[in-house]
């Protein structure tokens, strides 16, 4: 092990912090199954109820959406908000922004406020302008026709749009992000997105980072080194995972295997030990698998919805020690407001030598957060942003990565394009729920053709 992964390793316990009890989990909702049929209400509810009973995963009570428009509509309210409604599920919303079909998004969003009141705005915890639209536009997504995507400076309206949709509405206090590819936010050239939304979504599968050693050991420090290049490029906005998952089933990706073991460990390692509790974070996926099985298949559960999951998702038990830190740091928010903030974090000294790391640690959290972590070890790190962007208050929490180390890496995510939007994209429909490996460094799907080693190289090179 490199001194430097031994370093991200000490400091993502040396920095983590247990405040967020707060912080959101969830699934990735498509509007329609694998065989492009449109869900409707009764299958959401089923989906929703099935997720607040699944086995070792209780609280993963919130809805990721990718549209506003229920399938075979033009411009109805989807029924995730209702079945929403009816199961007390939170709702992280999508604006479906590529194409031509923004408009009724946004008619869709207006009526669904009208519509449903108080009942819904209490559910919804966030509003996502778009999905991996940037990368879809980019010379990669292009050439791996992804789709239509759409250029920064529109997303930047839309943006502006849904702002002034919620404007003095019950969604008016509603965060606003996007979500895309790693790859897009660490493209300087989409700087505009980053100011214009309250946090950054990411999407992240070292499954298909198929140029790189991709081995199910190295899905942690893959996943975390996408993290850290997003961080560096996120003007210290809010991160929140909005995809990541590993495939029960599926072809080989390069040294990745999809297996329900490897899913398992993925599960432990990324999800109990990275981002649970800490950032707010969207799974993929419940089930991919409903009517048709996909390949590669993500789902935690099969092709029957059923509480019972494909493997344990009970976190393993964090051993607990004597040494706890505690860190402080001081933030500047982007509005310029400042604050302050402490945890303690206990650190794991099974899993972690992290007896003699030493470095200057730069936390980041809702602002600006540089400040020092004391503990068994001590290091530099660059930690998610967690907190609510409009507030002063930072939350220094865990997952920090050494600079300097990570190497740019594809983030394939999916396109999940919404029945409402079908028909505006070049590539035409895609399932809802199938991944499309938009990432720099990914293969094939069904709706995508593969991307070759040259094109990400090309990309590594940016
Ligand atoms: C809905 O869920 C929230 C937690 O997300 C809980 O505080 C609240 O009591 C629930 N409401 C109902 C009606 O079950
Ligand atoms: C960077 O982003 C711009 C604007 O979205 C896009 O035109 C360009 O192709 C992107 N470059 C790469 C290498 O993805
Ligand atoms: C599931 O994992 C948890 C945490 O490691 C463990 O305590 C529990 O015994 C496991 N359950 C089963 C059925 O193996
Ligand atoms: C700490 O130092 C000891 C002795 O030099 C060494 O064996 C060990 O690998 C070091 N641990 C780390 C995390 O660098």
């Amino acid at each position: 092990m490199p001194i430097n992964m031994q370093l991200i390793n000490a400091l993502a316990v040396a920095m983590s912090v247990s405040p967020a009890a707060a912080a959101i989990k969830g699934f990735n909702y498509g509007s329609t199954f694998n065989d492009n049929s449109v869900k409707v209400q009764s299958d959401f509810e089923s989906e929703f109820k099935t997720a607040a009973g699944l086995v070792g995963a209780e609280d993963f009570t919130s809805a990721r959406l990718y549209t506003m428009i229920q399938g075979g509509t033009t411009n109805t309210p989807i029924s995730a908000i209702p079945a929403a409604i009816a199961t007390n599920t939170t709702l992280l919303l999508g604006l479906w922004a590529s194409g031509d079909t923004f408009d009724n998004e946004v008619a869709a969003l207006k009526s669904a406020i009208s519509q449903y009141g108080s009942d819904f705005a209490s559910l919804v915890v966030g509003i996502s302008v778009g999905s991996e639209d940037l990368y879809r536009n980019s010379p990669t997504g292009i050439a791996a026709s992804a789709g239509i995507g759409k250029n920064p400076d529109d997303i930047v309206n839309d943006i502006k749009t849904v702002r002034s949709t919620i404007s003095g509405t019950g969604l008016a206090d509603v965060p606003v992000g996007h979500v895309d590819t790693w790859t897009a936010w660490y493209n300087s050239s989409n700087n505009a997105v980053i100011e214009a939304v309250d946090w950054l979504g990411l999407d992240a599968y070292p499954y298909f980072q198929n140029t790189q050693s991709n081995d199910i050991t190295s899905g942690k420090s893959l996943f975390q080194d996408a993290i850290n290049k997003v961080n560096t490029a996120s003007n210290n906005k809010a991160l929140w995972v909005t995809e990541t998952g590993w495939p029960v089933s599926g072809d080989k990706e390069n040294l990745a295997v999809a297996s329900t073991d490897n899913a398992k460990t993925y599960w432990d390692e990324v999800g109990c030990g990275l981002l649970f509790d800490k950032v707010n974070t969207y799974w993929y996926i419940l089930q991919d698998a409903g009517k048709t099985t996909p390949s590669p298949s993500f789902g935690l559960v099969g092709s029957e919805l059923t509480t019972t999951p494909l493997y344990n998702l009970t976190c393993p038990a964090v051993v607990s020690s004597s040494t706890s830190a505690t860190s402080s740091a001081t933030s500047t928010g982007s509005s310029g407001s400042t604050g302050s903030a402490t945890g303690s974090a206990t650190s794991s000294p099974t899993s972690v030598p992290a007896s003699n790391a030493t470095g200057t640690p730069t936390g980041t959290a809702t602002g600006v957060a540089s400040g020092t972590a004391t503990s068994s070890a001590t290091g530099t790190a660059t930690g998610f942003s967690t907190g609510a962007a409009s507030t002063g208050t930072s939350t220094p929490t865990g997952t920090p990565g050494a600079s300097g180390t990570s190497t740019p890496t594809g983030t394939p995510g999916s396109a999940t394009t919404p029945a409402g939007a079908t028909g505006t994209h070049a590539s035409g429909t895609s399932s809802s729920t199938s991944p499309a490996f938009t990432g720099a460094a990914n293969t094939v799907s069904a709706s995508v053709t593969g991307i070759v080693a040259a094109i990400f190289a090309a990309v590594v090179a940016f």
